[in-house]
């Protein structure tokens, strides 16, 4: 035990080398106020389970003062909380129980865009094309016969035009503004030092409330192409998250690194190893390893990772790609399979029709999973994850096995996706259903009054926390086994070194001294002889499809 504590010490000036990160979506975590939305003292009051999971830190999706169009994406004022999740004080409160149970904090970053209520666009809408006011974000004439067409051609991520038109306060119409994302997200000018200058203050008004680091929204696309040019794609585009073309005029451009390593020099600034975790849908994993480089980014999310099928080959591609595109860089590989953007990996690894990033599902889509076969395929692609060298991110719920929701109705559904797409797009509502605590308790335990912004399922009383804890089989005491071993024996630190020659659909892999078979979707494999210290499902000398073991060698 001693050596295993010394190495970890070692190692723990770069934290985040290792870490497993567990991301809170506050609106759904707990409600301590009981009007139905999760806040900040509702995260305070269940950190100590986070800490008995065994994460090494958390991250917050936005708490700042926000109309909430994007679920708290849109933000009105960076260095406030909204009164729905609380106060400045309630982060202090927060953030000080997490240091104290060793939790450091993440919080998130937007500086893609603002919300339309931040004063800086209601000044913006005010004041007159060509004012300083309006170069803070990125207004344009029209085009066509009197500027009633869009300036270019470009989509919202969310569907419909990225272009919204004001009008002047006599009601005559104006400019049109630039909105990668809902039509109240205007795009901000980041070639403007004013946004820059904000921003550094941004980060610093975080770092000295003492925030471990910033997970980074929608990192590749800061930067457009000069002059907005239409964007001519060749063949079939997919719009929708996840799927940002490599060669739109607004996405991935090399502009954004100046930027990137402007903050790191803020960053480094601060002492206790704090980081920027990069949200870059940037493809292929080589060029995405640019937004790590040393003097950039920490971390950027591994999303090729994450949109990979339940597929041996094409999991094994993924994995070596990451680690020599990462480690090209010095940078760790990280690996997630599920976040509040994503079908929940239990059912999307389980459907048997794939389905574009960010379209979600719903009661009449095609190919949903079987219940069964869900919380299998999610505990032993879960396994196979926390396996692997690096740093991981784990996502509200997933530890209790929650499926991905589709039977939200309608007229509950508060996505954007669905709004905009008149129902075409399900969008992501499914995966930020309110956590059930408690199996008998109002909303599960979520919130004091019973209330829910999104309805929870009849049924999920049986995976609430209070019935998983303390229970062998349970996926929440799977999740907690998982990290604990996966510390003990250090797999984050390892090297990887595949097994050849298994049977079609059976990855396999030494780290440190752990041996991991994982049965994709192969026929049943007899495991060699020696101890197994996890299964993701129960095995008899044989591996069957859609379970992960690790053994000693
Ligand atoms: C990121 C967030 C997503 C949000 C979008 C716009 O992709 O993860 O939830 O809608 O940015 O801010």
């Amino acid at each position: 035990m001693s050596n295993v504590a010394s190495a970890h010490q070692q190692t723990a000036a770069e934290w985040w080398r290792t870490a497993v990160i567990y991301q809170i979506y506050p609106r759904s975590f707990a409600d301590a106020s009981g009007d139905g939305i999760g806040d900040l003292a509702g995260i305070t009051s269940r950190l100590d389970s986070l800490a008995a999971l065994g994460v090494d830190a958390i991250w917050l999706s936005p708490f700042y003062v926000s109309p909430q169009h994007d679920a708290g994406y849109d933000v009105a004022d960076f260095t406030d909380v909204d009164p729905v999740f609380g106060t400045l004080e309630d982060f202090d409160t927060m953030r000080e129980r997490a240091h104290d149970l060793g939790l450091r904090v993440i919080v998130d970053i937007v500086p893609n865009h603002t919300s339309s209520e931040h004063v800086w666009f209601q000044h913006a809408v005010a004041s007159a094309p060509g004012s300083p006011e309006r170069a803070r974000y990125i207004f344009r004439d029209g085009s066509g016969e009197g500027g009633e067409q869009p300036p270019n051609n470009w989509e919202s991520m969310f569907g419909g035009p990225a272009w919204t038109r004001v009008h002047r306060e006599d009601g005559e119409p104006d400019q049109w503004y630039l909105h990668l994302f809902d039509s109240s997200q205007p795009d901000l000018d980041w070639t403007n030092e004013e946004v820059r200058v904000e921003f550094d203050r941004i980060l610093r008004f975080w770092l000295d409330r003492g925030a471990d680091g910033f997970r980074v929204d929608v990192a590749h696309g800061l930067a457009k192409v000069p002059g907005l040019p239409d964007y001519l794609p060749e063949g079939e585009v997919d719009a929708s998250m996840g799927g940002a073309a490599m060669d739109h005029p607004a996405w991935a451009q090399t502009g954004v690194h100046e930027i990137w390593r402007r903050w790191r020099a803020v960053v480094d600034e601060y002492p206790g190893d704090r980081i920027l975790t990069a949200e870059a849908w940037v493809k292929p994993l080589t060029r995405m390893a640019d937004w790590v480089r040393p003097d950039e980014m920490h971390q950027a999310f591994n999303f090729p990772y994450l949109i990979t099928g339940w597929d041996a080959a094409a999991l094994r591609d993924v994995i070596d790609e990451s680690l020599t595109a990462f480690h090209g860089v010095e940078a760790p590989a990280t690996w997630v399979l599920s976040n509040h953007d994503v079908i929940r990996h239990s059912s999307r690894l389980s459907l048997t029709v794939p389905h574009p990033q960010g379209q979600g599902i719903g009661p009449d889509s095609p190919g949903l999973p079987d219940a069964d076969t869900a919380v299998r395929r999610g505990r032993a692609a879960t396994q196979l994850m926390l396996a692997l060298p690096g740093s991981a991110y784990l996502y509200q719920g997933e530890e209790l096995g929650l499926p991905e929701v589709t039977d939200i109705p309608g007229e509950a559904r508060q996505d954007p996706t669905w709004h905009r797409t008149e129902g075409e797009r399900y969008g992501r509502d499914g995966c930020r259903v309110p956590i059930p605590w408690t199996a008998d308790a109002p909303a599960y335990g979520f919130s004091p009054s019973g209330q829910s912004w999104l309805p929870q399922p009849a049924e999920w009383a049986h995976l609430a926390r209070d019935v998983q804890e303390g229970v062998p089989e349970s996926t929440l005491t799977f999740y907690q086994d998982a990290l604990r071993l996966r510390r003990e024996h250090r797999l984050a630190e390892g090297d990887l070194v595949w097994i050849e020659e298994l049977p079609d659909g059976v990855l396999g892999f030494r780290v440190g001294g752990v041996t991991v078979y994982a049965n994709i979707a192969g026929e049943p494999f007899d495991l060699p002889d020696g101890e197994q210290i996890l299964a993701s499902s129960p095995t008899t000398g044989t591996l069957p499809a859609d379970t992960t073991v690790w053994m000693l060698r």
